[in-house]
């Protein structure tokens, strides 16, 4: 059984699904979308590149047009992101170049600001900082993002500070938005969830109101299943924060020709998705689950993982996957 403030959530992408919606003749996606879900996180309509495209533009068309739908639909809204190295605007890219850490600084509370200010009272949980570790693999190896982000860049003497202060900013402009870490390999306990776990401790003990971990669960059949969420929930959660999955897809290694997935493929999609889901059944500060997306053609994993599809829960003719009812049955 579900506890009831469970969210279970999918990625939208507000400009190219939502600008045309008409309560009374909504399109198949937009009833799929407002019948199976209870919350909505924008793919990409809340990025700084969406909202912010010059210094002093901020534009909400998109993003304002998903809050409506979900409301019409009596959904929440998870906000995503306000810190990352990525989707960044082209004059962020430029500006960064020379900023110190006090502009870089000013740039972002602005930002921060004016954004979360402008949802305030409609944000459930934001993803203030998304994906600020690098990978093991990277030049470096497990360590904030002080090359890539360019917030982070600027402020590489002391990122931590930075990273407060934009929670500060936050909860400042919503107290009432449950305020989030984020990133992908994420799930398990392994060196990059260390690294949060550590940062998260010395967030809260130095009084940031920090009130949640995102796990994306981004999976591929590629690799195995990281039996370790659940501990890694439990860990965070006896922090005093919320947990959560993010951007749940199961991507599937498609060879050339293949138009479809073998039958044991989808049953093992099916039962990813569903470890997932039960690490958070389980952990009782488990907030929300969401998926990153339906069906397949809206699906991102395509695009940057070549080879790879099949990802979502939903097939292109809205006919749910095993892995929706498998779900479904464990709700
Ligand atoms: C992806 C979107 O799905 C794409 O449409 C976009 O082109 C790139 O970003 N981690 C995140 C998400 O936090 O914001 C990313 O979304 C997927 C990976």
């Amino acid at each position: 059984q579900a506890p009831k403030d469970l969210a279970i959530g999918s990625a939208v992408w507000g400009q190219k699904q939502l600008m045309d919606y008409d309560a009374a003749d909504p399109t198949q996606y937009q009833q799929v979308l407002g019948a199976q879900f209870s919350s909505l996180t924008p793919e990409n309509d809340m990025k700084w590149d969406a909202v912010h495209p010059a210094p002093d533009v901020y534009d909400f068309t998109s993003a304002d047009a998903l809050v409506a739908y979900a409301k019409a639909n009596h959904q929440q809204v998870r906000g995503h992101t306000l810190l990352w190295h990525s989707q960044n605007p082209a004059w962020v890219t430029e500006a960064s170049k020379t900023w110190t850490c006090d502009e870089a600084r000013d740039v972002l509370e602005d930002h921060i600001r004016t954004v979360v200010g402008h949802f305030k009272g409609e944000i459930y949980e934001w993803d203030v900082a998304n994906e600020i570790f690098q990978d093991t693999w990277e030049n470096g190896g497990v360590k904030l993002r002080t090359e890539a982000n360019p917030f982070l860049k600027a402020c590489a003497d002391d990122p931590v500070a930075l990273l407060e202060d934009a929670f500060r900013w936050a909860h400042e402009a919503d107290p009432d938005a449950v305020l989030f870490l984020n990133d992908y390999n994420a799930e398990g306990i392994n060196e990059k969830t260390d690294a949060y776990y550590a940062l998260a401790q010395r967030m809260l003990a130095d009084g940031t109101p920090l009130g949640g971990f995102g796990a994306q669960a981004h999976l591929s059949l590629l690799y195995g299943f990281d039996t370790t969420l659940q501990a890694n929930f439990e860990r965070f959660a006896a922090l005093g924060l919320h947990v959560a999955v993010t951007e749940a897809d199961v991507r599937i290694p498609l060879q050339d020709g293949e138009t479809g997935p073998t039958p044991e493929q989808v049953a093992t999609q099916a039962e990813r998705y569903d470890g997932l889901l039960q690490a958070c059944l389980n952990v009782k500060a488990c907030s929300s689950f969401t998926v990153w997306g339906f069906p397949d053609a809206n699906s991102w994993v395509p695009d940057v993982f070549p080879g790879e599809g099949w990802a979502t829960i939903f097939e292109d003719d809205y006919s749910r996957k095993p892995a929706f009812d498998v779900m479904l049955s464990s709700l």
